[in-house]
């Protein structure tokens, strides 16, 4: 085979951490185990029916197998501009100021490569999703990690903030409800980091799929007055509404940015197939019913979590929101890695150290939320087996 070397912006840049374990988990299922992986944050429940007739019934339609606007279909818009309105409170013009994507992921990098040049700076938040840290470097640019700890709250501190040299630093990433954290966003915690934005003159980054996991207060960062003029807001209906395999997503930010962006995108993909559009639209004009529905079926679930955790000797926050369980591990190990590789190898359960969503996470493990009731029951023995081995 050629040697063709892959390209400098790859230096640095790792296979993603779940591709990689999964690799080991299939070796290890292959060797004739049955681990228990509660690792991955795909939701496994079904989306709504009325969902996957949309789907059906535009699909058989003869003239819905085109490209598609770079900008999104209109229904499509107008639907993510409603449900911004009813669930949000935020107004946003739906020919405007929403840009639907293949995920609120591919935002991530559209954003990057709209916005940064080599040598630009980034605020991202350790612990946090690690693609802002990948994207950010793809283009050249330079991750600077912000902490989030416990003893502030998850919350970022303002005074260490402040302290920065922000010549370079050019977009923010801030995520609430937090991946990995739990932390619940805040009203008060969004006026201040627009109010951080518009002082440093930097554009923030705000990303929110997971508002309606678990939580009773959905919020938007873009509800904050003046908003639009310093961020961006990502969403997606991969968590809130079961269809991560679907890919979709949106962006809302102003008329401005949403140009600029689309001069980086329309480069990209040509559109989404419009019954997945339509679809979409229709997802999000479920009512509370199929929230609260899905929302009891993950309190189940965080109850058994709660009971895992406990046997670990993990502590954790019982105010925190979202499709996870993040918790302090006991101080007999190393980190988070030293218990997580104990469970695997001693009980065959994969759960997900702390440490891979950046140093601050070291102390940390996540279990996520996504599996049947009877799969944490199994768990649970497990672990208790090893234990009184
Ligand atoms: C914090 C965070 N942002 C974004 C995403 C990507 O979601 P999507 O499926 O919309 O691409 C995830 C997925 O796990 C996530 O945890």
């Amino acid at each position: 085979m050629s040697q063709v070397a892959v390209a400098d912006r790859l230096q640095g840049i790792q296979e993603y951490y779940f591709s990689k374990k999964l690799r080991e988990i299939d070796e290890l299922n292959k060797a004739g185990k049955q681990i228990i992986n509660l690792g991955i944050g795909s939701p496994d429940l079904p989306p709504d029916p009325t969902v996957i007739q949309e789907l059906y019934e535009q699909a058989l339609k003869p003239n819905v197998h085109g490209y598609q606007s770079y900008k999104g279909a209109a229904g499509l818009r107008e639907a993510i501009s409603q449900w911004y309105s009813k669930w949000y409170g935020v107004q946003v013009d739906p020919n405007k100021e929403v840009l639907p994507l293949m995920g609120s992921k591919e935002g991530i990098m559209h954003i990057c490569m709209t916005y940064l040049n080599p040598g630009d700076e980034v605020l991202v938040p350790n612990p946090g999703y690690p693609t802002y840290a990948s994207n950010v470097a793809l283009t050249g640019a330079k991750a600077v990690t912000y902490s989030l700890t416990e003893s502030k709250g998850w919350e970022p501190d303002f005074d260490q903030l402040e302290q920065l040299d922000f010549s370079k630093i050019k977009l923010m990433f801030v995520n609430y409800p937090g991946m990995p954290t739990g932390k619940a966003a805040s009203k008060e915690l969004f006026e201040k980091l627009v109010d951080f934005a518009r002082k440093h003159q930097i554009l923030l980054i705000h990303d929110n799929p997971y508002s309606f996991i678990l939580n009773d207060h959905p919020i938007s960062l873009l509800s904050v007055p003046g908003a639009l003029d310093v961020a961006i807001e990502l969403n997606s209906l991969s968590k809130s509404h079961n269809m991560a395999g679907w890919r979709i997503g949106m962006l809302l930010g102003s008329e401005q940015r949403i140009l600029e962006i689309l001069r980086f995108k329309s480069n990209m993909d040509s559109g989404m197939f419009l019954p997945l559009q339509l679809a979409g639209a229709k997802a999000l004009t479920l009512d509370k019913d199929f929230h609260d529905q899905v929302n009891q079926i993950y309190k189940e679930r965080r109850l058994k979590v709660e009971e895992l955790l406990a046997l670990l000797n993990c502590s954790y926050d019982k105010s925190q929101v979202g499709l996870f369980m993040w918790a302090k591990i006991p101080a007999k190990y190393k980190d988070g890695y030293e218990l997580a590789d104990a469970v695997l190898y001693g009980a065959d359960v994969f759960i997900t150290p702390g440490g891979i969503f950046g140093s601050e996470g070291d102390g940390f493990i996540r279990i996520s939320l996504c599996g049947d009731v009877s799969r944490f029951d199994e768990a649970i023995s497990r672990v208790k087996k090893m234990k009184h081995s």
